[in-house]
């Protein structure tokens, strides 16, 4: 009797153990931002995609909100999260090389200071860009542009390339132009998209290599007022999609940009509620640094 009561005393603490998460909700991150249905190595998503075949689950810089934005680990991230394109940005090394960063330095994700536009690939690729995220990432590197492509050319992956403040870059339309060619990634439907938040530097690109679909960034400060219809029909001339800041998003300015037959892929989602909403909207897809989000 002694040795069945200790016996059953351990069980109970065994399963009071196991148990307190779910009663307490004290759970992993990746676990509690979903109600999944299917799991891949640790990173659950939800259900279908929503409106499976159109809609567009865009992962911001990478599955960002998992691994270190704009890294080879982020973008596997965003593949492995069934996302159908990644998003990144591009700006160029001190001696040319296109090279896949956000920040104009290096210095909030890297190890190291200074700016991007001053730095050569070597001393670039000898950054740490992953440590900063979490130390399971040290040694990740900034990727060239080439080597993402590489990566992904071929893979169900799409690309959501952004000129990153093109204004520096001289020429850089160009480069990524005759890049994608070499890549043969510039054909309509190549799974390529090409945008900035530089309007003028679109309608360039446009001009120079119009089989690649190319977007609009729309920022909140400089279009807190709305777009207008003006503004839209300008857009139509050379652009396949108008990418918002969410906050300027509803159902109305989704009508408007359709009706010119344009597409809308607001940023950056970072929670269910807002998700549901442009989804609610009639978006036709989010860029997200949680993947998950684009599932129901
Ligand atoms: O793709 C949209 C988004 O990337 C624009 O903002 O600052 O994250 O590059 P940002
Ligand atoms: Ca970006």
């Amino acid at each position: 009797m002694k040795s069945v009561g200790k016996t059953g005393f351990i069980l109970t603490c065994l399963v009071t153990v196991l148990a307190l998460p779910l009663t307490t909700g004290i759970l992993p991150q990746t676990a509690t931002a979903v109600n999944n249905s299917d799991s891949r190595e640790g990173t659950q998503i939800k259900g279908q995609p929503v409106n499976s075949g159109h809609f567009l689950n865009v992962a911001h810089r990478g599955a960002s909100g998992y691994a270190p934005e704009n890294t080879m680990a982020a973008f596997e991230k965003a593949v492995e999260m069934k996302s159908d394109y990644f998003e990144l940005d591009v700006q160029r090394s001190r001696d040319g090389k296109l090279v896949v960063m956000h920040d104009t330095t290096v210095d909030r994700t890297t190890d190291g200071t200074g700016q991007v536009r001053d730095l050569t690939l070597k001393q670039l690729k000898s950054l740490d860009a992953g440590s900063w995220f979490s130390p399971e990432f040290r040694g990740e590197r900034i990727p060239t542009l080439e080597e993402v492509l590489d990566r992904f050319r071929g893979t169900r992956a799409g690309i959501l390339i952004e000129l990153k403040s093109p204004e520096l870059y001289p020429g850089i339309e160009a480069q990524v132009a005759h890049l994608l060619k070499k890549k043969r990634m510039h054909k309509r439907h190549g799974k390529v998209i090409v945008q900035s938040f530089n309007h003028q530097s679109m309608k360039r690109y446009h001009r120079l290599q119009p089989t690649v679909p190319v977007g609009v960034l729309v920022s909140y400060t400089q279009y807190k007022d709305g777009i207008t219809d003006e503004e839209l029909k300008e857009f139509t001339a050379y652009a396949d999609y108008v990418n918002p800041n969410k906050a300027l998003v509803d159902s109305e300015l989704v009508d408007r940009i359709h009706r010119r037959n344009m597409k809308i892929l607001p940023y950056t989602v970072r929670n269910q509620e807002s998700a549901d909403q442009l989804i609610q909207a009639g978006v036709d897809g989010i860029i997200t640094d949680f993947p998950e989000l684009g599932y129901r």
